[in-house]
């Protein structure tokens, strides 16, 4: 959730930290801080409540130099958003800092246990327990490493920690604890780095080693040594990450949502590269781990997923229902975990998931893991927990780093990611024949232009719309079957970068409730392709006309009599039904960023939000 960046090496390690934090923003930018060593004054802080360029304005009245420190961007848990509660922590000494992602579960008890001991505590924060525990036992063990390690013994929960000791400025030592904080180091030539995440520290290399849960790092100028807390040393060779930085950049576009959803072309075509031989009508899914028997054994699939990761997840149970036969439940990360779930031996789970590190999703995997059921995951994040996680393999979308908070280019990649998956499964079990493939993989190539063209046709409309409705206060979305999906993640675009209240309904069940939300003033957003389904969605809209809603349609182009039926009509290029959420919510992602700039909302960084939802 927090962003952490830490350096050691010959550059000024306040721009290296501040420049990884900036690719980090979008994890949390409640506050931030910067710790760095100055040889002849030694730790020196700077922190600030608000958005990263608070602190750089701050660095620059107020400048740091030195060759070792580290920097944190904070999406708040524990105490409010405040200087003394921005990370990094110092112990009472002053000569320890530390920074975390992550939550301590067992803080209250800890801090109890320290105060009683005299300490004194500056913030609210969960963190300042770490940095006062690893004080605490530094005074016995007179260094940092066995003292850290003493400390991270005690604390329960998922974190990411990071911590140096102004008596030892020639190393930091990170460690991670749980899924709740992924912790990337990076290798160059007498230099060296840790974040929370790759874009942080792509610029100055590629060679990354990920640390597992439980295991510590001692990172130096020459490298980094990794042990298990419990003291074994553990030997792990990087790996080659092939993001390009400068695909992490914002380019010509105003906002990295914007420039994201321009990038669903190029990412739907990414995502097929290499996968499809149309000529023989076969799909190649080489990072499955999982052969054609042990796809024919599977009876049930559990895709789990959050937020607009588990709208993809809605859309994939029909694919894969009706491609491959084979039954599926949807399940949010967040209630799986908890619901002791009956898998079966006959069970595969998959998961789905942009960052690879939503809390809730690691520990459906892991639940799944328990009952020895075999996990997929659909991810974006090269490298990232949920590929490690997956067993049965990981089907990378590889649309490239998604910034915006608001999911975008990663939605629509997992829909084809899962339509491929689903083909992969029908294949196997023979569901589908090479022909029938073949058809299915003309739609999947066809996708990306027609995607280009959804956006072309949506912009021009989706401004005026915006125009006419961004002072609305509520929105209705409706859609049936794969279109219901599209509806879900429609308001959840809008809701969460305009603050307008949106709901997503199924539309046959509008009638049921929804209904009496409806009048003049209420835009109705419908999702009606011409699908099997259409006449239902048709007298829907007919249903919310009569009570004199606004319905602006979604539908395919040159359909007259959606035009005449509609308020207002979006029209997206057809494609086969299952394929037709890719494109029927192209013009939803738009109208939603649209009405945000109009209302003046910080579309990149929408409030109370952060990119990664590594707590509970
Ligand atoms: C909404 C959004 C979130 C994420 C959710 C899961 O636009 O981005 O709802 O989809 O937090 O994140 P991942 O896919 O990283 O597991």
């Amino acid at each position: 959730m927090c962003g952490i960046v830490g350096y050691i090496g010959p550059r000024e390690a306040a721009e290296v930290v501040v420049g990884g934090l900036q690719r980090l923003e979008y994890r949390g930018y409640d506050s931030a801080g910067i710790a760095i060593f100055e040889p002849a004054a030694g730790l020196q802080l700077r922190r600030s409540v608000g958005k990263l360029s608070n602190l750089v304005a701050r660095l620059s009245r107020e400048p740091v130099t030195g060759h070792v420190g580290m920097g944190h961007t904070r999406w708040a848990t524990h105490g409010n958003v405040t200087e003394e509660n921005a990370h990094p922590h110092r112990d009472t000494s002053g000569q320890i800092v530390v920074i975390q992602n992550g939550i301590v579960e067992n803080y209250l008890e800890l801090k109890a246990r320290l105060l009683e001991l005299g300490y004194q505590f500056h913030s609210q924060t969960d963190t300042e327990v770490i940095a006062q525990l690893v004080g605490h036992y530094y005074r016995e063990e007179g260094a940092l490493e066995p003292a850290l390690r003493r400390a991270l013994a005690e604390l329960r929960g998922g974190n990411a920690v990071v911590a140096l000791c102004a008596a030892e400025p020639d190393r930091i030592l990170a460690a991670r604890l749980g899924n709740a904080g992924g912790v990337v180091l990076g290798l160059a030539q007498g230099e060296s780095f840790v974040a929370s995440d790759v874009p942080a520290i792509l610029d100055y290399t590629r060679d990354l080693i990920f640390l597992e849960d439980r295991e510590l790092a001692v990172i130096t100028r020459e490298g980094v040594t990794i042990s298990t807390l419990a003291g074994t040393p553990v030997e792990r060779r990087p790996v080659a990450v092939p993001w390009d930085p400068v695909a992490a950049a914002r380019g010509d576009y105003k906002h990295f949502m914007q420039k994201e959803i321009h990038e669903q072309p190029r990412a739907l075509m990414d995502v097929l590269r290499g996968r499809i031989d149309q000529e023989a009508g076969r799909v190649h899914l080489d990072d499955l781990r999982l052969d054609d028997e042990a796809l024919r054994r599977v009876r049930r699939i559990y895709v789990t997923a959050c937020g607009t990761a588990w709208h993809a997840g809605l859309v994939a149970k029909y694919m894969i229902e009706r491609l491959a036969r084979v039954q599926v439940e949807v399940d949010y990360a967040s209630e799986f975990r908890y619901r002791e779930p009956v898998l079966g031996d006959d069970a595969l789970l998959v998961a789905i998931t942009q960052s690879g590190e939503t809390v809730d999703t690691l520990a459906a995997m892991e639940e799944a893991r328990a009952q020895g059921v075999p996990s997929v995951a659909i991810v974006n994040a090269i490298g990232s927990q949920a590929a490690r996680l997956a067993d049965g393999g990981a089907l990378y979308l590889h649309a490239g780093p998604e910034i915006g908070v608001a999911s975008t280019k990663a939605f629509t990649s997992m829909l084809a990611a899962a339509y491929l998956f689903a083909l992969r499964l029908g294949q196997a079990r023979r569901t589908l024949g090479p022909a029938q493939i073949r058809a299915h993989l003309q739609a999947l190539v066809e996708l990306p232009g027609k995607a280009a063209e959804a956006i072309e046709r949506a912009l021009p409309v989706c401004a005026e719309l915006a125009e006419r409705y961004h002072r609305a206060s509520d929105a209705l979305f409706l859609g049936r079957q794969v279109s219901y999906p599209v509806a879900l993640e429609g308001a959840l675009k809008l809701k969460e970068i305009s603050y307008i209240h949106a709901e997503g309904y199924p539309a046959g069940e509008m009638k049921h409730g929804p209904i009496a939300l409806i009048d003049e003033d209420m835009p109705v957003v419908c999702i009606a392709p011409r699908d099997g389904i259409f006449p239902k969605m048709l007298s829907n809209i007919e249903q919310v006309r009569a009570r004199h809603g606004q319905v602006i349609a979604v539908g395919n182009v040159g359909d007259t009599e959606l035009a005449a039926k509609a308020s207002h009509l979006i029209d997206v290029p057809d494609t086969l039904p299952l394929l037709q959420p890719v494109l029927s919510v192209i013009p939803l992602q738009i109208l939603a960023y649209d009405v945000a700039l109009r209302r003046g909302c910080d579309v990149d960084q929408p409030r109370n939000l952060a990119k990664s939802v590594t707590v509970e």
